[in-house]
């Protein structure tokens, strides 16, 4: 599925599913995210399709989109979670994910983290330093409970992609570097509370190649060869997620691309291989619909400044991201460069440069496209705006998923005697 696919015109007006962004947008104030059901259904069907062939289990990187209606899919889709903090485990148990399926991923894990996910009994938990290992040995001695663990080791791979999501190489913070995975294998064979499960890496998102994911296929390889002429049981491999979408260049990256690599290179190990996709789950099936407030006629391009700003969908101020623009009425209107920003006072507040779009006025509705992921879950309050509501489509039906937060209800969560 295209990210074009989410949202077709149909008599002049830009529809989702079968209901028209323009009749949501009558109902519910802009600017708010909307994600299709049907669209989220069909990227677990793709994914599951490519890695259950291959034997690997899928765990959905819940940061990516956590609002508990979209969890509910992957969980009764059978998906796992990759989660990161007590709060993204709460919503996947919510959500009926079973605990069996989840794996704790994250390098500050706090000890009552750690302990809510032990109680919890999720299937594993991946290291990512040995005060980590250390501090979970002693939880586990405590609660008198064993853990399943995989040591995330950095494989060093530049996956090349934006600098702020790549996270395997030699400087990021991520991992254990290979210089100490001995230590921490030691450390695990003499606890009777770590339970090795083997290894995990995750080379960074919006990857949009094979080569980092051969590359780190072929190390881990190597690796477990080696470990397992140690003596070290080495039973499952967990190859993390960033499988990249369109943007709008053309560039993405298919499951199973993926999933003849890993096969390919891994299968004859006979380990246990898990997934961690967050983005090319949910990221094509949602728009964030906004409504221009002004048009405003300056040299050299006239500014579209939508009621939609970085506080919303803070991917292009922060990586440079560049997301589709598309009207809700479809426009026979003559094209033009135009530059699209956000209200915020900040000039990063920018979603399109020199882009061009068919002429838009103040008034005008737009939909800026796959916002499905990393979207509403790094939204803020900032300029004391309104952190804006979540709709789903299933069918021939919407619903708020999470409605408007005001700025009136925000600031009562401030202490002002
Ligand atoms: N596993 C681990 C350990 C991760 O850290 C991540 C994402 C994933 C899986 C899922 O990666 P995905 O399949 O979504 O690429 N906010 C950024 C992306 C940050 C990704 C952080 N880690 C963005 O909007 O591009």
């Amino acid at each position: 599925m295209n990210s074009e696919s989410v949202v077709q015109y149909r008599d002049g007006q830009l529809y989702m599913e079968s209901i028209s962004l323009d009749s949501i947008a009558e109902q519910v104030e802009t600017p708010f995210y909307c994600y299709s059901a049907a669209a989220i259904k069909a990227r677990i069907g793709d994914c599951k399709s490519a890695f259950e062939n291959i034997g690997a289990t899928i765990h959905y990187a819940v940061k990516a989109n956590s609002n508990l209606a979209v969890l509910r899919l992957m969980a009764e889709a059978g998906l796992g979670a990759d989660i990161v903090s007590e709060g993204e485990l709460a919503r996947a148990l919510k959500a009926g994910i079973q605990p069996q399926d989840i794996i704790f991923s994250g390098v500050g894990k706090r000890a009552s983290e750690l302990l809510a996910a032990l109680d919890a009994g999720i299937f594993q938990f991946n290291l990512e330093s040995i005060p980590e290992l250390e501090r979970l040995a002693d939880l586990c001695k405590s609660r008198r409970r064993t853990a399943n663990v995989s040591i995330r080791i950095n494989p060093e791979v530049d996956a090349a992609t934006h600098r702020h999501i790549t996270t395997a190489v030699k400087e990021s913070k991520f991992g254990i570097p290979f210089s100490q995975l001995d230590l921490a294998l030691k450390r695990i064979a003499r606890s009777d509370s770590l339970r090795l499960h083997g290894l995990a890496v995750h080379l960074g998102s919006q990857i949009v190649t094979l080569e980092p994911y051969e590359k780190a296929c072929r190390r881990l390889r190597e690796w477990v060869i080696g470990l397992r002429d140690k003596g070290h049981a080495i039973t499952h491999l967990d190859l993390g997620g960033g499988f990249g979408i369109d943007y709008g260049d053309g560039r993405c990256l298919e499951y199973g691309a993926v999933a003849t690599v890993i096969d390919r290179e891994l299968r004859d190990l006979g380990v246990a291989i898990a997934v961690e996709p967050g983005r090319s789950l949910v990221a094509t099936a949602g728009v964030l619909v906004s409504e221009v407030v002004y048009r405003k006629e300056v040299e050299p391009v006239p500014f579209l400044i939508l009621d939609a700003g970085m506080n919303d969908l803070l991917r292009p101020a922060l990586y440079q991201a560049s997301h589709q623009l598309l009207t809700l009425k479809q426009s026979d209107e003559a094209r033009e460069i135009c530059n699209v920003v956000g209200p915020i006072c900040e000039s990063s507040d920018s979603f399109l440069q020199q882009a061009s779009l068919p002429r838009v006025n103040s008034g005008e509705r737009v939909a800026l496209l796959q916002a499905g992921a990393y979207g509403a879950v790094m939204a803020s309050g900032y300029n004391s705006r309104d952190v804006i509501p979540e709709v789903m489509i299933t069918g021939d039906q919407y619903g708020l998923i999470r409605r408007r937060i005001s700025h009136r209800e925000l600031m009562e969560y401030e202490i002002f005697a």
